[in-house]
């Protein structure tokens, strides 16, 4: 006796839901071939705009696909603005005056959907744009596999539970990356896109009048770099929001010299300069030598642990989600 169509359609959707992992997510490089073939260009004519107009941009939006994805996979999740029914994940205490960029978002969005209306997901011109942003201020290429779907919910409990903070242990981090399927190996290369962007006085404080001191190679450089910080961001209470680049080298500028900083002891967050110098962290160690080392090699496992972290799935959201017309508020 023939199966109804209907129950063959289920048993199958349900294969191929509990056939769904983070390792096998149902992303393709060509899922927008037919439905909105220019959709890479454009994000990637934006985001040249954004950069040029100013390089920081860059990194605002990489550390924001970084908190997409480590808060119920990459959903867009982290784009949703508060509303009376949906706490958003903007308040977390790792984003809250902190986490910027989601008007580069918008303005991206814009474009998209002015060419392709209702087909693209927010969580994937994400996914591109932190791409692009590498690439132009000097990083690495990786292609961008699409299909993901944006979240119709959002979770401030989960953004304040797996977001990792600067002033956390080495050993919770690794756990944190753990726990998304990550490596210690994603840990170290993913740390690199420190090379660009700033950090706020209230992340490095603790540091600055901690062990830098004891961490740092004391050449002259490296005291004046000291006392510049310190009298931008004072032991005492105030100057919480004063900014300072993570790779004071060349803090606009996608290279290694981010672990070279850390060779130095010159880290400015506890969590950075922990992969070179936390006794826990013998192979943190030897990467971060690694990578100081071997440019190409940093180049190549940022990308692909970038692909693994873009590849952070959700069934929820892969299974319930939709394409959002904004990217601040789910569809009505
Ligand atoms: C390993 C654990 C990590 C910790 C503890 C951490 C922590 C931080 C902190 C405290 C800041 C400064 C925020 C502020 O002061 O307002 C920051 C900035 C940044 N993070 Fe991370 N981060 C981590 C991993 C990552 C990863 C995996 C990425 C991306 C792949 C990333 C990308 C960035 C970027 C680009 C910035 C600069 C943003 C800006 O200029 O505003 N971070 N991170």
């Amino acid at each position: 006796m023939a199966f109804p169509l209907t129950i063959v359609l289920l048993i199958s959707l349900s294969i191929f839901i509990s056939c769904l992992h983070a390792s096998d997510p149902p992303l393709t490089l060509d899922y927008y071939a037919s439905t909105c073939p220019n959709v890479f260009d454009i994000v990637k004519k934006e985001m040249e705009c954004e950069v040029l107009e100013d390089p920081r941009n860059a990194a605002l939006v990489v550390r924001l696909h970084f908190h997409d994805c480590f808060v119920q996979g990459c959903d867009g999740s982290v784009l949703l603005d508060d509303t009376v029914t949906l706490r958003g994940e903007k308040k977390a205490s790792t984003s809250v005056n902190s986490l910027k960029g989601f008007d580069i978002m918008d303005r991206i969005k814009n474009k998209v959907e002015s060419e392709c209306p209702g087909i693209v997901s927010c969580a994937d011109i994400l996914t591109i744009a932190a791409r692009d942003a590498v690439i132009l201020v000097g990083g690495p290429y990786w292609d961008v596999p699409v299909g993901r779907k944006d979240s119709k919910t959002a979770s401030l409990e989960l953004a304040n539970a797996n977001l990792p903070a600067a002033e956390e242990g080495l050993l919770s981090i690794i756990s944190k990356f753990l726990y998304q399927g990550l490596s210690v190996t994603d840990v170290v290369a993913l740390s690199g896109a420190h090379t660009i962007g700033m950090a706020r006085c209230a992340n490095f404080r603790a540091r600055i009048y901690g062990d830098f001191e004891a961490t740092s190679v004391k050449t002259p450089e490296s005291e004046t770099y000291l006392s510049n910080l310190r009298s931008m961001c004072p032991a005492a209470l105030g100057g919480d929001n004063k900014e300072s680049a993570m790779d004071y080298v060349t803090p606009n500028l996608f290279d290694n010299s981010y672990y070279h900083i850390l060779l130095n002891g010159e880290g400015l967050l506890n969590s950075d300069q922990e992969l070179y110098s936390s006794a826990l962290g013998i192979q943190t160690k030897e990467l971060v030598i690694k990578y100081a080392h071997d440019p190409l090699a940093f180049f190549e496992q940022f990308a692909y642990s970038m692909v693994k972290l873009g590849n952070i799935t959700n069934l929820d959201s892969f299974v319930n989600g939709e394409v959002r017309q904004n990217c601040r508020f789910v569809n009505t």
